[in-house]
Protein backbone atom coordinates (compact mmCIF):
# COMPACT_ATOMS: atom_id res chain seq x y z
CA UNK A 1 0.00 0.00 0.00
CA UNK A 2 1.59 3.45 -1.14
CA UNK A 3 0.59 5.85 1.82
CA UNK A 4 0.48 9.75 1.17
CA UNK A 5 2.82 10.90 4.24
CA UNK A 6 2.39 14.95 2.98
CA UNK A 7 -0.97 15.13 4.47
CA UNK A 8 0.68 14.05 7.57
CA UNK A 9 0.74 17.11 9.70
CA UNK A 10 3.05 17.46 12.29
CA UNK A 11 1.41 20.02 14.61
CA UNK A 12 -2.03 18.09 13.95
CA UNK A 13 -0.17 14.95 15.44
CA UNK A 14 1.49 16.67 18.68
CA UNK A 15 -1.96 18.04 18.86
CA UNK A 16 -3.91 15.08 18.57
CA UNK A 17 -1.38 12.72 20.79
CA UNK A 18 0.71 14.65 23.21
CA UNK A 19 -1.67 18.10 23.89
CA UNK A 20 -1.45 16.30 27.53
CA UNK A 21 0.09 13.27 29.55
CA UNK A 22 -2.76 10.69 29.38
CA UNK A 23 -3.02 7.50 30.95
CA UNK A 24 -1.44 6.29 27.32
CA UNK A 25 1.61 8.86 27.75
CA UNK A 26 1.76 8.10 31.52
CA UNK A 27 2.59 4.46 31.01
CA UNK A 28 4.62 5.09 27.77
CA UNK A 29 6.68 7.17 29.72
CA UNK A 30 7.17 4.66 33.05
CA UNK A 31 8.08 1.93 30.39
CA UNK A 32 10.56 4.22 28.66
CA UNK A 33 12.04 5.63 31.98
CA UNK A 34 11.94 1.47 33.42
CA UNK A 35 14.04 0.48 30.54
CA UNK A 36 16.19 3.53 30.23
CA UNK A 37 17.05 2.62 34.40
CA UNK A 38 18.95 -0.34 33.15
CA UNK A 39 21.18 1.25 29.93
CA UNK A 40 24.51 2.02 31.32
CA UNK A 41 26.07 5.98 31.23
CA UNK A 42 27.39 7.19 28.48
CA UNK A 43 25.50 4.50 25.90
CA UNK A 44 25.20 5.34 22.17
CA UNK A 45 21.48 6.03 22.22
CA UNK A 46 19.46 6.50 18.56
CA UNK A 47 15.54 7.65 18.19
CA UNK A 48 14.34 5.54 15.06
CA UNK A 49 10.96 7.59 13.72
CA UNK A 50 10.60 10.15 16.21
CA UNK A 51 8.38 12.02 14.36
CA UNK A 52 7.70 15.42 15.66
CA UNK A 53 8.14 14.35 19.05
CA UNK A 54 10.86 14.49 21.78
CA UNK A 55 9.65 12.76 24.61
CA UNK A 56 12.08 9.21 24.27
CA UNK A 57 14.93 11.81 24.53
CA UNK A 58 14.24 13.38 27.59
CA UNK A 59 13.85 9.74 29.30
CA UNK A 60 17.15 8.96 27.87
CA UNK A 61 19.58 12.09 28.07
CA UNK A 62 20.87 10.83 31.75
CA UNK A 63 22.23 7.84 30.40
CA UNK A 64 23.57 9.31 26.70
CA UNK A 65 27.27 9.88 25.89
CA UNK A 66 25.35 10.85 22.45
CA UNK A 67 21.94 11.08 21.65
CA UNK A 68 21.03 11.16 17.58
CA UNK A 69 17.68 11.84 16.66
CA UNK A 70 16.16 10.06 13.28
CA UNK A 71 12.97 10.21 11.29
CA UNK A 72 11.40 10.17 7.99
CA UNK A 73 9.54 13.30 7.08
CA UNK A 74 11.83 17.10 6.67
CA UNK A 75 8.52 18.60 8.27
CA UNK A 76 8.33 16.24 11.50
CA UNK A 77 12.51 17.19 11.42
CA UNK A 78 11.67 20.85 11.17
CA UNK A 79 9.21 20.68 13.67
CA UNK A 80 11.80 18.40 16.51
CA UNK A 81 14.77 20.85 15.30
CA UNK A 82 12.89 24.18 16.15
CA UNK A 83 12.18 22.90 19.80
CA UNK A 84 16.01 21.45 20.23
CA UNK A 85 17.06 25.09 18.89
CA UNK A 86 15.07 26.58 22.06
CA UNK A 87 12.63 28.39 19.19
CA UNK A 88 9.52 30.46 20.57
CA UNK A 89 7.04 29.13 18.94
CA UNK A 90 8.10 25.38 19.06
CA UNK A 91 6.10 22.64 20.49
CA UNK A 92 5.79 22.78 24.63
CA UNK A 93 7.11 19.88 26.01
CA UNK A 94 6.98 21.04 29.83
CA UNK A 95 4.43 18.96 31.11
CA UNK A 96 6.40 15.94 29.59
CA UNK A 97 9.49 17.03 31.12
CA UNK A 98 7.67 17.55 34.82
CA UNK A 99 6.42 13.86 34.27
CA UNK A 100 9.63 12.34 33.11
CA UNK A 101 11.46 13.94 36.40
CA UNK A 102 8.70 12.96 38.71
CA UNK A 103 8.37 9.37 37.57
CA UNK A 104 12.58 9.37 37.75
CA UNK A 105 11.77 10.43 41.59
CA UNK A 106 13.84 13.69 41.00
CA UNK A 107 12.72 17.24 41.94
CA UNK A 108 10.47 19.06 39.24
CA UNK A 109 10.92 22.19 40.03
CA UNK A 110 11.50 24.84 36.80
CA UNK A 111 14.84 25.31 37.04
CA UNK A 112 14.86 21.56 37.21
CA UNK A 113 12.89 20.84 34.11
CA UNK A 114 15.07 23.50 32.47
CA UNK A 115 18.05 21.60 33.61
CA UNK A 116 16.75 18.51 31.43
CA UNK A 117 15.52 20.33 28.67
CA UNK A 118 19.35 21.64 28.48
CA UNK A 119 20.86 18.48 28.98
CA UNK A 120 18.27 17.06 26.39
CA UNK A 121 19.87 19.70 24.10
CA UNK A 122 23.49 19.58 24.96
CA UNK A 123 23.19 15.74 24.33
CA UNK A 124 21.02 15.49 21.06
CA UNK A 125 24.57 15.87 18.43
CA UNK A 126 22.43 14.89 15.29
CA UNK A 127 19.41 14.88 13.29
CA UNK A 128 19.43 12.73 10.86
CA UNK A 129 16.68 11.58 7.60
CA UNK A 130 15.78 7.84 8.23
CA UNK A 131 14.33 5.57 5.89
CA UNK A 132 13.23 2.08 7.28
CA UNK A 133 12.36 0.35 3.88
CA UNK A 134 16.13 0.56 2.97
CA UNK A 135 19.07 -1.80 4.15
CA UNK A 136 21.15 1.10 5.43
CA UNK A 137 18.19 3.32 6.71
CA UNK A 138 20.39 6.40 8.34
CA UNK A 139 21.77 7.38 4.55
CA UNK A 140 24.06 10.06 6.13
CA UNK A 141 25.72 7.59 8.42
CA UNK A 142 25.25 4.40 6.40
CA UNK A 143 28.31 2.32 8.92
CA UNK A 144 26.54 4.05 12.01
CA UNK A 145 25.59 1.17 14.97
CA UNK A 146 24.03 1.67 18.43
CA UNK A 147 24.44 0.61 21.86
CA UNK A 148 20.54 1.63 22.45
CA UNK A 149 17.68 2.08 19.81
CA UNK A 150 14.22 3.87 21.22
CA UNK A 151 11.46 3.54 18.48
CA UNK A 152 7.86 4.65 19.31
CA UNK A 153 5.41 4.03 16.95
CA UNK A 154 7.30 3.53 13.72
CA UNK A 155 7.99 0.25 11.99
CA UNK A 156 4.22 -0.85 12.70
CA UNK A 157 2.88 2.73 11.71
CA UNK A 158 4.33 3.10 8.52
CA UNK A 159 2.85 -0.03 6.73
CA UNK A 160 -0.29 -2.11 6.61
CA UNK A 161 1.66 -4.70 5.22
CA UNK A 162 2.97 -7.77 7.64
CA UNK A 163 6.26 -8.29 5.35
CA UNK A 164 6.71 -4.73 5.32
CA UNK A 165 6.44 -4.38 9.12
CA UNK A 166 9.51 -7.28 8.82
CA UNK A 167 11.80 -5.30 6.33
CA UNK A 168 11.13 -2.35 8.42
CA UNK A 169 12.10 -3.95 11.91
CA UNK A 170 14.82 -5.76 9.94
CA UNK A 171 16.74 -3.01 8.77
CA UNK A 172 16.13 -0.70 12.07
CA UNK A 173 17.40 -3.63 14.08
CA UNK A 174 20.84 -3.66 11.52
CA UNK A 175 21.96 -0.32 13.58
CA UNK A 176 22.22 -2.01 17.10
CA UNK A 177 25.91 -3.11 17.98
CA UNK A 178 26.06 -6.65 18.60
CA UNK A 179 24.13 -7.47 22.37
CA UNK A 180 22.55 -4.19 21.62
CA UNK A 181 19.20 -3.15 23.56
CA UNK A 182 16.07 -2.34 21.60
CA UNK A 183 13.38 -0.25 23.49
CA UNK A 184 9.93 -0.17 21.45
CA UNK A 185 6.78 0.75 22.04
CA UNK A 186 4.05 -0.24 19.44
CA UNK A 187 0.36 0.11 18.54
CA UNK A 188 -1.40 -3.24 19.58
CA UNK A 189 -4.34 -4.10 17.58
CA UNK A 190 -4.62 -1.46 15.06
CA UNK A 191 -5.98 -1.23 12.15
CA UNK A 192 -4.98 2.92 11.13
CA UNK A 193 -4.20 5.89 13.27
CA UNK A 194 -5.80 9.24 12.48
CA UNK A 195 -3.81 13.01 12.21
CA UNK A 196 -5.99 15.40 11.94
CA UNK A 197 -8.09 14.54 9.32
CA UNK A 198 -5.89 12.14 7.61
CA UNK A 199 -5.63 8.21 8.14
CA UNK A 200 -2.51 6.33 8.08
CA UNK A 201 -2.01 2.61 8.30
CA UNK A 202 -0.93 0.45 11.05
CA UNK A 203 0.18 -3.37 10.71
CA UNK A 204 -2.30 -5.14 13.19
CA UNK A 205 0.13 -7.21 15.50
CA UNK A 206 -0.69 -8.35 18.97
CA UNK A 207 2.16 -9.23 21.68
CA UNK A 208 2.90 -12.89 20.18
CA UNK A 209 3.68 -11.37 17.05
CA UNK A 210 5.75 -8.98 18.61
CA UNK A 211 7.79 -11.58 20.63
CA UNK A 212 7.71 -13.71 17.85
CA UNK A 213 9.52 -10.82 15.69
CA UNK A 214 11.70 -10.15 18.33
CA UNK A 215 13.12 -13.51 18.80
CA UNK A 216 13.14 -14.14 14.95
CA UNK A 217 15.29 -11.00 14.55
CA UNK A 218 17.41 -12.29 17.44
CA UNK A 219 16.99 -11.13 20.77
CA UNK A 220 17.28 -13.03 23.60
CA UNK A 221 13.56 -14.95 24.90
CA UNK A 222 14.42 -13.92 28.77
CA UNK A 223 15.36 -10.39 28.06
CA UNK A 224 11.83 -9.63 26.12
CA UNK A 225 9.54 -7.89 28.28
CA UNK A 226 6.06 -6.76 26.78
CA UNK A 227 3.97 -4.61 28.72
CA UNK A 228 0.12 -3.58 27.38
CA UNK A 229 -1.94 -0.53 28.26
CA UNK A 230 -5.38 -0.05 26.96
CA UNK A 231 -6.30 2.91 24.30
CA UNK A 232 -7.29 5.72 25.87
CA UNK A 233 -10.17 6.82 23.54
CA UNK A 234 -12.07 3.08 21.53
CA UNK A 235 -12.70 5.68 18.50
CA UNK A 236 -8.82 5.36 17.95
CA UNK A 237 -9.06 2.32 15.94
CA UNK A 238 -6.05 0.60 18.31
CA UNK A 239 -6.78 -1.59 21.42
CA UNK A 240 -4.40 -0.29 22.91
CA UNK A 241 -0.14 0.22 23.24
CA UNK A 242 2.27 -2.34 23.64
CA UNK A 243 5.90 -1.11 25.32
CA UNK A 244 9.02 -4.11 25.05
CA UNK A 245 12.30 -3.75 25.72
CA UNK A 246 15.33 -6.73 24.92
CA UNK A 247 18.79 -7.41 24.34
CA UNK A 248 19.44 -9.07 21.21
CA UNK A 249 22.07 -11.84 20.74
CA UNK A 250 25.80 -10.72 20.88
CA UNK A 251 25.99 -13.01 17.73
CA UNK A 252 22.60 -11.94 16.59
CA UNK A 253 23.12 -11.72 12.20
CA UNK A 254 20.93 -9.66 10.54
CA UNK A 255 21.76 -11.43 7.37
CA UNK A 256 20.03 -14.47 8.86
CA UNK A 257 17.37 -12.36 10.16
CA UNK A 258 16.94 -11.44 6.52
CA UNK A 259 17.08 -15.03 4.85
C1 LIG B 1 2.84 7.29 14.35
S1 LIG B 1 4.24 8.25 13.89
C2 LIG B 1 5.29 8.01 15.31
C3 LIG B 1 6.07 9.23 15.68
C4 LIG B 1 6.77 9.23 17.04
N1 LIG B 1 7.83 8.25 17.13
C5 LIG B 1 5.85 9.06 18.21
O1 LIG B 1 6.23 8.40 19.17
O2 LIG B 1 4.76 9.63 18.25
C6 LIG B 1 4.96 7.22 12.61
C7 LIG B 1 6.26 7.77 12.10
O3 LIG B 1 6.81 6.87 11.12
C8 LIG B 1 7.48 7.67 10.17
N2 LIG B 1 7.73 6.89 8.96
C9 LIG B 1 6.93 6.73 7.87
N3 LIG B 1 7.53 6.00 6.93
C10 LIG B 1 8.74 5.68 7.43
C11 LIG B 1 9.84 4.93 6.92
N4 LIG B 1 9.83 4.37 5.71
N5 LIG B 1 10.93 4.82 7.69
C12 LIG B 1 10.97 5.37 8.93
N6 LIG B 1 9.96 6.08 9.46
C13 LIG B 1 8.86 6.23 8.71
C14 LIG B 1 6.55 8.85 9.97
O4 LIG B 1 7.20 9.94 9.38
C15 LIG B 1 6.10 9.12 11.40
O5 LIG B 1 6.91 10.06 12.03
Amino acid sequence: MSVNWSTFGARAYLEEYYADVGNENLHLLQSLIRAFARIPAHSTILDFGGGPTLYSLFCAATKAASLHFSEYLERNLIEARAWLHGEPDAFDWTPFIKTVLELEGKPASASHIAQRALLTRQRTTRLLHCDASLMRPLPELPNARYDVIVSNFCTESATNSRAQWQDYMTNMVSLLKPGGRLILSTLKGATSYSVGSATFPAVYILEQDLYDMLTRLGFEPNTIEIASVPADRLSRHYQGLMMTSARQHASASTAAARA
